[in-house]
């Protein structure tokens, strides 16, 4: 049986305000919560038992997921009081694990969607003998992420997180935030102090001789950390681009969840997604976003690549593109909201109040 930890436990700041009511994993894509899709690639690679590794707003997860029994899965939640980060949480997470000293354990970001083929990446990682085995993936811009040069075989030479001088950027493979661990490294993680796994545990084995192994894929690959690459998950996951046994329906243009009403002449498309008792008036456009469970969006509103929050509304003719409400905000008709704008939760914009000049 293979057992995976997904470390679920971060502020998600750079998504806010969608992450100010719900943790990000918990933020809808493609009308489920963005976990349930990790769950479901998790399970359909061979994984039976997952650890949630908690801290920020940790009391929703369990209340959704349960026993994990209707996503074909064991689940267990592990809390931190206090946020440990990425190796402290997965340290917490590997009291329960029932995995064997040489067992391979899955590690996962909670904020990743990929195409990844997880069962190669075991059957590389016994292949290599490796200690730890890490998902690598290739950026144009890699200065977000951890860097990992690795030699001709594939061994890691170095783990660089967030590069901040030039010279560093010493190659576009960067950590894709999927790990297979060999069980008894886990446990040589400090207990009880915040560890990162990016900083402190990966230079630490290198440092030490361990075997690090890295497999460059070219699956779809994309860290939702902030709105506009969200946004884009669920349109992916929508339009079938990236493949997920949790999406509530077939794959298509758009996606409508029951409950929701959507009048003749509106027109969606674009993988966008509308949540359940949500409204999309006669006349209104939206074109690749995200419109979760009840709010509206009224007529002739032209909304693209953006996410309008639960209980938003948006007001007739106003246009959003690349925007983010926040849930229950009210934007007025006749709006222009362009390029990063953010309203925050339960904020009233009025009609015509705002306009957008890109000079
Ligand atoms: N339980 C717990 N506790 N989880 C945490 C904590 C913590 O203290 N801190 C972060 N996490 C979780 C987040 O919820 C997320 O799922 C994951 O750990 C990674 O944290 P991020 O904050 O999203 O990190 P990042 O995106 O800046 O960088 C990481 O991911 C990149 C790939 O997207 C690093 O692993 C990089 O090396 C990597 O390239
Ligand atoms: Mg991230």
């Amino acid at each position: 049986m293979t057992e995976a930890v997904l470390l679920v436990g971060g502020k998600g700041t750079r998504l806010q305000p969608l992450t100010i009511n719900t943790p990000k994993p918990m933020v809808p894509a493609a009308g489920v919560p963005f976990l349930a899709h990790q769950l479901a690639r998790a399970r359909a690679a061979g994984v039976r038992h997952v650890v949630l590794a908690t801290c920020y707003l940790a009391e929703v997860f369990e209340p959704y997921f349960g026993d994990g029994s209707a996503h074909g899965l064991r689940l267990t939640y592990v809390t931190e009081d206090e946020p440990l980060g990425t190796g402290g949480a997965i340290r917490a997470a590997s009291d329960a694990l029932g995995a064997a000293p040489g067992d391979p354990v899955l590690v996962f970001n909670g904020d990743i969607l990929t195409g990844l083929d997880i069962r190669r990446l075991l059957h590389r990682h016994e292949q290599a003998q490796a200690d730890v085995t890490l998902h690598l993936t290739r950026v144009a811009d890699p200065r977000a992420f951890g860097l990992v040069p690795t030699d001709a075989d594939g061994r890691v030479l170095a783990f660089t997180e967030k590069p901040g001088r030039p010279e560093e950027i010493v190659t576009d493979q960067i950590n894709a935030g999927c790990y297979v661990f060999r069980r008894e490294v886990i446990d040589t993680i400090p207990a009880g102090r915040p560890v990162s796994v990016e900083r402190e545990t990966f230079p630490g084995l290198l440092a030490g001789g361990a075997r690090l192994h890295g497999v460059v894929d070219t699956a779809y690959w994309l860290d939702l950390g902030r709105p506009a690459s969200f946004v884009q998950a669920s349109a992916d996951l929508v339009r079938g681009i990236v493949r997920s046994p949790a999406v509530p329906g077939e794959t298509g243009e758009h996606l409508v969840l029951p409950g929701a009403h959507v009048e003749p002449g509106a027109r969606l498309g674009g993988g966008t997604v509308v949540g359940a008792g949500a409204h999309v008036a006669a006349g209104a456009e939206v074109e690749g976003s995200v419109v979760l469970d009840g709010a509206r969006v009224e007529a002739d509103a032209r909304v693209r690549a953006s996410m309008v929050g639960a209980g938003a509304r948006v007001g007739a003719r106003t246009v959003l593109d690349g925007v983010v409400i926040g849930d229950h905000s009210d934007v007025g008709a006749d709006n222009e909201l362009r390029e990063g704008a953010r309203v925050w939760c339960g904020m009233s914009i009025p009609d015509a109040a705002i306009r957008f000049s890109a000079v």
